[in-house]
């Protein structure tokens, strides 16, 4: 899709259907837990509890029958919400994996239309997706000539399938770039790929180079890079619709590899992924990627905050102090809690604009993934409104965020240093909330809020519309946030 060096998934074709084509190899069959079996499926209650199938959310079972095609009978439970379709489809994908072409029926035309449409599409897309890996062995993953999801001739379900395949293109565009190793993808290498999709998918992309940040005072950038053969990149994107409605600023955390720097950290196979530590910047970029096909009415400028993290004999050692692109200095007591140094400067150049709202992504703080696991993200900020926001796309999304307190009153003071305005750790307890309230030094008088995505940027496993490796975290539900602004 872009950069011909990579190996860019493309999602396979969706179109909306009236009803289920005869050329179809498979038909997913909505099955609630209550009322009658759709007569399609050929088999009783009775029958399909035989073989363990309940109909809860997600579950699915498949009916070869005896005209040749195939039924996937697919739960629902008893009253499937959006978020419960988005399950449901990709339950259907993975079970029909071997079966070509799928017909997805599971859209009951009401209110909720569009969303489900929507949900649908993504399940069923989302769980599609394999990493294709620099290799030449085949996928393993649901292939399909073409998949149909039935919309009964609902405008707005038909509306929602389209745009549900603009936001699984974008995840999975954040999802290949999280796991393109880091050799692959560097700050220079991520360039390229972001004038190019600027140009496909008309966004602005302004870039300065290490040059450009020392003129422009970004010394949290800067210090971060000073270990690393490869130069930093920061990228700003801007998608600039007529009679915007409003202006919304997102910043990414862009660490293409996060060795720790001098705070070197272990060489377990839990640091393999921090390859994904610009999972971040991978979000804010694709949101811009899906703003003018989904017609979105506010102006989004993204900022994409882009080095390596990395041990050398030039590398910022402890004690030292960097002065950030607001003027504010900070001691270096750990040059693994680099995110936030660069983020400085990337939220300090958003506040510059003085836009109606500043969203950040970062995959900041292992203290974020033991507070609420590995499936759910937190959220700080200081603006309720803004956090509201967030928690309301999260619902939309499925893509799970819980608020942590921005405690500034009783633990800035964990922050303080002797020879600098601040220091960039705060000791062993509250990683989490003591990060942004590092962050929120730089964020001006503007209203904003955060996002720690640290746990949900991968799973380990194939997981419903989840596939194993970078989850794309953060995409759809800042696209959300900025076309339901
Ligand atoms: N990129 C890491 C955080 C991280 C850890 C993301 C695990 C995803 C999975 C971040 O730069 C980091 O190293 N944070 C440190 C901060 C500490 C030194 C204050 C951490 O969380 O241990
Ligand atoms: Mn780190
Ligand atoms: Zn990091």
């Amino acid at each position: 899709m872009v950069n011909s060096s990579l190996p860019f998934s493309s999602p396979s074709p969706v179109r909306s259907v009236r009803a289920v084509p005869r050329t179809s190899g498979a038909i997913a069959v909505a099955v609630r837990t209550d009322g009658a079996v759709p007569r399609g499926i050929g088999l009783s209650r009775r029958a399909l509890e035989r073989h363990g199938f309940t109909a809860k959310v997600g579950q699915s079972l498949v009916v070869p029958r005896a005209d040749g095609q195939t039924v996937i009978a697919v739960g629902v439970g008893s009253r499937p919400t959006s978020n419960d379709l988005r399950d449901a489809a990709a339950a259907a994908v993975r079970a029909g994996s071997r079966l070509g072409s799928l017909a997805i029926d599971l859209i009951s035309t009401g209110s909720s239309a569009r969303a489900d449409g929507r949900a649908v599409a993504e399940g069923a897309l989302l769980a599609a997706y394999q990493y294709p890996g620099i290799t030449k062995k085949p996928l393993t993953s649901p292939r399909f000539s073409e998949i149909a999801i039935v919309t009964g001739g609902s405008a707005a379900a038909e509306r929602g399938v389209r745009e549900g395949v603009v936001t699984s293109r974008a995840a999975y565009l954040a999802r290949d770039l999280a796991n393109t190793p880091p050799a692959h993808l560097n700050a220079r290498d991520l360039e390229g790929i972001v004038l190019q999709l600027g140009e496909q998918f008309g966004f602005g992309v302004e870039v300065f180079d290490e040059h450009d940040l020392e003129r422009m005072g970004c010394g949290g950038l800067l210090g971060v890079n000073r270990g690393s053969v490869e130069p930093p990149r920061l990228m700003k994107l801007t998608y600039e619709p007529r009679n915007p409605s409003a202006h919304v600023a997102l910043v990414g955390k862009g660490v293409m590899y996060d060795s720790g720097g001098i705070s070197l950290k272990p060489s377990d196979a839990f640091h393999v992924v921090m390859k994904m530590d610009m999972s971040g910047a991978a979000a804010v970029l694709s949101t811009l990627t899906a703003l003018k096909d989904l017609r979105c009415r506010v102006k989004v400028t993204g900022y994409l905050v882009c080095t390596d993290n990395m041990p050398s004999g030039s590398a910022m050692k402890l004690g030292d102090v960097l002065t950030m692109r607001n003027g504010k200095t900070v001691e270096v007591h750990n040059t693994d809690a680099e995110g936030r140094l660069i983020l400085a400067d990337g939220l300090s150049l958003a506040v510059e604009q003085q836009p109606d709202a500043i969203f950040d992504i970062a995959t900041l703080t292992g203290a974020a993934m033991a507070a609420l696991g590995p499936d759910i993200a937190a959220v700080l900020g200081s603006d309720a409104a803004v956090i509201d926001r967030v928690r309301h796309s999260a619902e939309a999304t499925g893509e799970p965020v819980w608020p942590m307190p921005l405690e500034r009153t009783r633990y800035r003071r964990l922050l303080d240093s002797n020879v600098a305005d601040m220091r960039n750790i705060g000791g062993p307890y509250g990683g989490c909330i003591t990060a942004a309230v590092f962050l929120s030094e730089f964020t001006g008088d503007i209203p904003w809020a955060h996002l720690d995505i640290a746990g949900p940027m991968k799973v380990d496993g194939d997981e419903s519309w989840r596939s194993k490796g970078a989850t794309g975290f953060g995409t759809r539900l800042l696209i959300d946030v900025v076309t339901s602004w």
